[in-house]
């Protein structure tokens, strides 16, 4: 594939000081036009100039050539020179614990020693068109405002929510497995399925079980198949959600409501990569990658013993945890305006926006129910719309006077006190004092805004 001749060609810098290879590289990558640099200084100093949008990055260079100091230095100073470039670390026997460190810290992605030049090659080619998707959606997003779509599917303006984003994004091409932890309504599904879909198994299938929603007795038969005749009813031989994950990615939904005995099935799997199907004798391996999700406090069940721990650090290896919709500045409204947009257009075309007043009303709710609550009110309340203009009162939500601004400044500040303290709250856990720290005001008055606005337990 040779890039047209009137484009310039992409850039690509190698930094690895083993001369022999450095040539090996520089004629693997006709496409590209190939940088080389041996140590930190001289990458650095062509990153400044020269902008590649690709690094291929020995982590061992001089003067520490057997340790990953002056790698990981390298890493650093090119991320926050160029935050967009697409940074792969070569990780040396066995170091694939440097090579996940330097993912947390960044990189795009690893390739061990010694180097397999086709797979390599695969992988530059992948972060070149990342680097090129992400410039476009960059131009975009800078024209048309208010869209701001992560993930290919997750709209947030949230810096809580595009961190979130951005820490998957950087697992998603690393096989460890992810947990996703949030209440319900927050968009796990959303996430696991944004995991599949920029991790490099997207050509296989995404295969979701919800291990609450199947009663736990077919559970097992669900997850891992069975033989015919392997009990009764069992008419012929069926794969379970595992073995169809084949090649894929498996998304383990209410991973907590996993009965004990499975959990032991569960993690002899995960260890050992084979599964058996239920009245089989033949071990069937499977090569998937394990996305689960709860809204289950799994701390707390394996101290209670109905969770096990082993199976627990085996599923997560990452632990990404999703912010509720009240904690996203900005989201509540930007959603909302997504959803009318969408359900209008799918349902009630008539409808063409927000009353003054609705927006506020969206802002100052708290959203116990999270993104689903306020896609239920959305839908309800564009279905339900007489007029063009959708208000509180449609979404069901407590609205200020009818000009859309709250009776008066007093009525305001106490709206603004009132979520405030609530998110101090819930961020200490009900502590007071630590309340009140985050707020910077004392105990006391502390106590007696509570008292004053009725929010004490
Ligand atoms: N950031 C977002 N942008 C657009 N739609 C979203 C976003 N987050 C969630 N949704 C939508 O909200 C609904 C709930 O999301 P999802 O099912 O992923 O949440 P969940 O955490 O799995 O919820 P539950 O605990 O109820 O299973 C879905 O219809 C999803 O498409
Ligand atoms: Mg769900």
């Amino acid at each position: 594939m040779n890039a047209p001749a009137h484009f310039p060609k992409p850039r690509l810098l190698i930094v690895e000081d083993d001369e022999g290879l450095q040539r090996q590289l520089r004629w693997a990558y006709d496409d590209y036009e190939v940088l080389v640099a041996s140590d930190r200084n001289a990458a650095v100093d062509l990153v400044r100039s020269a902008e590649p949008a690709v690094v291929t990055l020995d982590l061992g260079l001089p003067p520490d050539p057997d340790g990953v100091t002056e790698g990981f230095a390298a890493l650093e100073t090119i991320l926050t020179l160029k935050p967009d470039t697409k940074v792969i670390v070569a990780s040396g026997h066995g170091a694939r614990e440097s090579a996940l460190r330097a993912i947390a810290s960044g990189a795009y992605d690893f390739y061990q020693k010694p180097v397999d030049i086709d797979q390599l090659g695969l992988i530059v080619r992948r972060a070149f068109q990342l680097h090129e998707l992400e410039g476009e959606n960059r131009r975009l997003e800078s024209k048309v405002g208010e869209d701001r779509t992560v993930l290919g599917s997750m709209i947030t303006a949230a810096p809580e929510m595009t961190k979130v984003a951005r820490t998957i994004e950087r697992v998603a091409n690393t096989d460890v497995s992810v947990m996703l932890l949030g209440a319900s309504g927050t968009g796990k599904e959303l996430l696991a399925r944004g995991v599949h879909r920029t991790s490099r198994r997207r050509g296989g299938g995404f295969v979701a079980i919800n291990c609450a929603a199947i009663p736990e007795n077919l559970l097992e038969a669900e997850l891992f198949g069975y033989e015919k005749g392997a009990f009764t009813g069992a008419i012929k031989t069926t794969e379970g959600k595992i073995e169809l994950a084949h090649g894929g990615t498996l998304f383990l939904d209410e991973v907590g409501d996993i009965p004990l005995p499975l959990q032991v099935k569960l993690l002899r799997f995960l260890q050992e990569r084979v599964i058996e199907r239920i009245g089989g004798r033949r071990p069937i391996p499977v090569d998937t990658r394990i996305v689960c999700a709860t809204h289950q406090n799994l701390e707390e069940m394996i101290a209670a013993g109905s969770f096990r721990e082993d199976l627990y650090y085996r599923l997560a290896e990452i632990v990404v945890r999703i912010p509720s919709l009240a904690e996203r500045h900005g989201d509540p409204a930007l959603l909302a305006k997504h959803f009318l947009a969408r359900f209008a257009a799918e349902m009630n075309p008539q409808v063409k926006g927000f009353a003054p007043g609705a927006l506020s009303a969206i802002e100052n709710w708290s959203w116990p129910g999270n993104v689903r609550e306020l896609e239920n009110r959305l839908k309800r309340a564009v279905i339900m719309a007489d007029g063009k203009l959708i208000t509180a009162e449609d979404l069901d939500l407590a609205a200020p006077a009818a000009d859309g601004l709250p009776v008066n400044l007093k009525a305001a500040r106490e709206t603004a006190d009132r979520a405030v303290i609530r998110k101090a709250l819930a961020q200490t856990d009900g502590n007071i004092s630590g309340a009140a720290k985050l707020l910077g005001i004392s105990r006391p008055t502390l106590y007696d805004l509570l008292k004053q606005y009725g929010l004490q337990a």
